[in-house]
């Protein structure tokens, strides 16, 4: 009996999942982050790593709020991002063949403003829109 090749890669996908959160112990969810109380006095380090992503700017997972980490690598020190913490441009980045000291709309579909989070948006591509 054949099983199709798609069953068979969600159940490694899934078994893989279940594994993996087992093995991972630190730390497991976000749920762990909220259970530790919120560190106010500190600052928001970008990048920061957590769960082997690195994350440019404050995140949401399933918590309601938006966090960021304190220290580099998450080691249970974070907060609520309030709007002061929120990461910001990178200037001047470069963009194509241009060096871009402000916003700028080139590239933006919609004709939005936008600014990269790393001297290099060529390379890592990480940006966020101006306000
Ligand atoms: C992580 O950040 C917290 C808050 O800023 C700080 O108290 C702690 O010492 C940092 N940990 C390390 C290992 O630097």
């Amino acid at each position: 009996m054949a099983q199709p090749a798609g069953t068979l890669l969600v159940s490694i996908c899934l078994f893989h999942n279940l594994f993996s959160l087992e093995k991972e112990d630190y730390p497991p969810t976000v749920d762990y982050i909220i259970r530790k109380s919120e560190t106010e006095e500190g600052e928001c380090v970008f990048p920061f790593s957590y769960r082997n992503e690195i994350f440019y700017d404050c995140v949401n997972f399933n918590a309601k709020h938006k966090w960021c980490s304190l220290n580099k690598t998450f080691q249970g020190y974070w907060k609520y991002c309030s709007f002061s913490d929120y990461a910001q441009c990178s200037f001047p980045f470069w963009f194509r063949n241009m060096i871009y000291w402000d916003c700028t709309e080139d590239g933006e579909v919609f004709g939005k403003k936008w600014c990269s989070l790393t001297p290099n948006f060529n390379k890592d591509q990480i940006w966020k829109y101006c306000n």
